[in-house]
């Protein structure tokens, strides 16, 4: 895809503030601020709901799109918790600034942009977000490729029951780049559809 120059900039930042080299804990941070656009959609639809519940038709297809937000804002963190975990298993040494308070910062701001695009213009959000998750999808597909040794490493977790069991962890990557082109595409299809349809 071809970012705009928002999703742009959100790359380019992290790139300086984390490094250009793909990590674990690099993922984190991405899925961190990967739930959030899932979490304010659904936040500004349950605000919609308030307003058109005697609409019956109109107030199905919002509570469909909060159940999609969900679902999304739920893979997203299992993904994130499955990151933390590996992290945390293979000694990685992480900063509370960079690593746990700045995440939260850009995840903030980046709640807040992403209801107010839904606000201004719903196929804005989308569009942002298809260019984050495509970006995602693309990052864990290069990690794969650039670690070979992930084909070897066998992969367990307390989170196998929730989302899967793999037999390494370059499969589980690879799953979770897919759960991206997922998002990706959901986001896609919103975004030439109007409101709630
Ligand atoms: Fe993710
Ligand atoms: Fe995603």
């Amino acid at each position: 895809m071809r970012y705009g120059l928002l999703s742009r900039m959100l790359f380019v930042g992290m790139d300086l503030f984390y490094g250009r080299k793909r990590t674990l804990s690099k993922f984190k941070v991405l899925e961190v601020i990967a739930r959030v656009p899932y979490q304010s959609w659904e936040q500004v639809s349950y605000i919609a709901m308030t307003h058109k519940y005697r609409e019956p038709d109109f107030a199905r297809r919002i509570f469909d799109f909060i159940s999609e937000a969900r679902h999304q804002q739920d893979n997203e963190q299992w993904h994130l918790l499955i990151l933390e975990e590996l992290v945390h298993r293979k000694g990685v040494r992480e900063g509370f600034v960079r690593y746990r308070l700045l995440p939260q910062l850009i995840a903030f701001f980046y709640y807040h942009v992403s209801w107010l695009l839904y606000v201004i213009q719903p196929r804005l959000s989308y569009e942002l977000n298809a260019h984050f998750e495509d970006h995602a999808e693309h990052e864990y597909m290069e990690f794969v490729r650039e670690n070979p040794e992930l084909e070897a490493t066998p992969f367990s977790s307390v989170f196998e029951r929730d989302y899967g069991s793999f037999e390494s962890e370059a499969d589980l990557f690879r799953r979770i780049g897919l759960d991206e082109r997922q998002h990706k595409e959901e986001s896609v299809t919103r975004m030439e559809q109007p409101r709630f349809n």
